[in-house]
């Protein structure tokens, strides 16, 4: 039996947990052979044991792609060692809330790092091999995803740099969007709410208290939801284009 992706190769940074890993699999199960990107090798090697498991192709690849040179690399070996790139998942992230008044300067860093210079060294990488991948693919198409966040709609107090990163991520899938769609380069961007992840995890202990108190009673929606819609977008056929998705719990007002 043949599936929509066989054939093809997806890169999907921030594979090692949450939305990555689950993207990485769904992916795989549509046929695609998968690059895993992340620093934890050891939850890479892990994950790809299982896609291997069910038949899959993985090729783990240790990466801080907050380096320039790592996320080159990433790109560059996935090429080298799976022989194209048709789809990249641009989605490693970092969310740090908390006021802005006395916030530790080095989280806000940390965000601009991997979501927006970490984003736009693999988005460079990648778009000469997604391009080329659209022109001599069978299916003639190729897609990156950015993985943004209701926090590039809306911005709200506290969480203004979280805010800047992933509104910068909308703008450059917009612009990259028109730039590239004519070449039949796909580039979506994709907006979760509150999702169960590690993602929260890594707050000040007073920040995650906050948010506890913020989406106390919403059903969070899981990894899996922003996987299948991941899924969905990458699968569609040459002519449509799903530019922008967002997803919320459904008991997520905000
Ligand atoms: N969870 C939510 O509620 C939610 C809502 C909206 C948007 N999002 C977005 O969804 C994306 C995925 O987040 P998640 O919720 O799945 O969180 P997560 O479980 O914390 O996953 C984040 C991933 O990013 C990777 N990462 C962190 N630093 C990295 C680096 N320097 N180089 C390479 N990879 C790095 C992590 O792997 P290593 O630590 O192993 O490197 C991990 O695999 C993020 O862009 C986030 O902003 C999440």
């Amino acid at each position: 039996m043949t599936a929509v992706l066989d054939q093809t190769v997806a890169l999907v940074t921030g594979a090692s947990s949450g939305i990555g890993a689950a993207t990485a699999a769904a992916l795989s199960a549509q046929g695609a052979t998968v690059a895993l990107a992340a620093r934890r090798k050891d939850r890479l090697d892990t994950l790809a044991a299982s896609i291997r498991d069910n038949g899959g192709t993985a090729l783990v690849l240790e990466s801080d792609i907050t380096d320039e040179q790592q996320a080159a690399d990433a790109v560059a070996r996935t090429v080298a060692e799976l022989g194209r790139l048709d789809t990249l998942v641009n989605n490693a992230g970092v969310m740090l809330l908390g006021p802005a008044v006395g916030a530790p300067l080095s989280e806000w860093q940390q965000m601009i790092e991997l979501n927006v210079l970490g984003l736009m060294y693999c988005a460079h990488a990648a778009l000469p091999h997604l391009l080329r991948a659209a022109e001599d693919s069978p299916r003639r198409v190729a897609d990156m995803v950015n993985v943004s966040s209701v926090a590039g709609r809306v911005a709200r107090s506290g969480s203004g740099i979280y805010n800047l990163t992933k509104h910068g991520v909308g703008a450059l899938s917009e612009s990259l969007r028109q730039e590239v769609t004519k070449r039949h380069v796909r580039v979506s961007l994709v907006e979760p709410g509150a999702v169960e992840t590690e993602l929260a995890g890594h707050n000040r202990p007073e920040v995650l208290e906050a948010m506890r108190t913020q989406f106390s009673g919403v059903e969070r929606m899981h990894a899996e939801d922003i996987a299948d819609a991941i899924t969905y977008i990458v699968t569609r056929p040459r002519h449509v284009a799903i530019n922008e998705l967002l997803i919320r719990p459904t008991e997520q007002e905000r």
